[in-house]
């Protein structure tokens, strides 16, 4: 296994999340330094994406790499009964990093497991999304000015969302308190209650959206509830709809409040708080940009300060 791969935001500590963030920073600034000429990196998409795999693919291009790969294994190999195995054995012989999207939870990991190139985890079922996370810390810094001491509130599909698992996890390190909001049928799963619980994380849980939860927040994280999650259609249709962020809901909420979503959205924010300035979730994808620079550096080992004396930007 390589070190360098990043499979859950578990594997960094706090330090590593920091630093990453100040080199999301640097990125932010200019983000067209050709420090990757002559890397070539894969992007394996076993499940559909839009920002996560453009941004990835936008972060190489735009820092002079090339990127080969797929964004539906269906116009893979994979589609003629290939094994994971041997995809990414196969794959290893090409490239210097791998970001994989998979169904399987534990995908990613296994993946570190074959190959000694590092594996960047960009989605592994319902659960883990760290480059997610890494963008949603680095908008929460952006627009709070510190990850410390914050009220952030989750809402929607808490079982199934690996967005907010990730984010959870991370926070762990910065003195959080956290207001999960969703049904019974989509509630925090017990194995992250009780991490809060070995953690000293405050939380509590509601079944209301209520004004009392949105205007204790700093950070509001909307989620999609998630469809493709679910074998039985019925219980989605049951529960696709029972949190939506409308405008005036947010008329009473902290100044500093900021709305994120990973997106895309279904219907869990109207559109007519898109013109709210609290309204965060455009900010917060092209956030990821910079944020999947600092990652990809990282993985491929870069000393970014080092290089970018070398290449001036263009
Ligand atoms: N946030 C996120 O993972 O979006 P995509 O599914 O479009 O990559």
């Amino acid at each position: 296994m390589n070190s360098n791969s990043l499979v859950s935001i578990d594997d960094i500590s706090r330090d590593e999340i920091l630093d990453l963030l100040e080199r999301a920073r640097v990125f932010e600034q200019n983000p067209n330094h050709k420090i990757l000429d002559g890397k070539v990196v894969a992007t394996l998409f076993f499940e559909p994406s839009t920002r996560t795999r453009l941004s990835f693919e936008t972060a190489v291009n735009r820092l002079g790499g090339r990127v080969i790969g797929f964004s539906d294994a269906n116009t893979s190999s994979s589609a003629k009964g290939e094994t994971l195995k041997d995809t990414i054995k196969m794959v290893s012989n090409y490239v210097d990093l791998i970001v994989m999207r998979h169904y399987l939870e534990g995908a990613a990991r296994y993946a570190t497991e074959v190959t000694d190139v590092p594996i960047i985890n960009a989605g592994d079922g319902a659960n883990q999304h760290p480059s997610q996370t890494m963008l949603d810390l680095y908008s929460i810094y952006k627009t709070q000015g510190t990850l410390e001491n914050l009220t952030i509130t989750m809402v929607g599909d808490l079982k199934y969302g690996r967005t907010v698992h990730s984010l959870l996890m991370a926070m762990r390190h910065f003195n959080p308190t956290f207001q999960f909001v969703a049904c019974e049928e989509l509630k925090m799963p017990k194995e992250y209650k009780v991490f809060c619980d070995q953690n000293g994380i405050r939380y509590t849980e509601h079944h209301d959206f209520s004004p009392e939860v949105i205007n204790a927040s700093d950070i509001l994280y909307m989620t999609r509830v998630q469809r493709e999650r679910f074998s039985d259609l019925m219980e989605y249709e049951k529960v696709k709809n029972l949190y939506t962020l409308h405008n005036s809901m947010l008329a009473d909420s902290k100044p500093n409040l900021r709305v994120l979503h990973p997106l895309p959205r279904v219907n869990e924010i109207d559109v007519d708080v898109d013109d709210n300035p609290k309204a965060y979730y455009f900010e917060q994808a092209r956030n990821g940009l910079y944020a999947r620079q600092a990652i990809i550096c990282k993985a491929l080992g870069i000393d970014i300060y080092k290089e970018l004396e070398k290449y001036p930007s263009k």
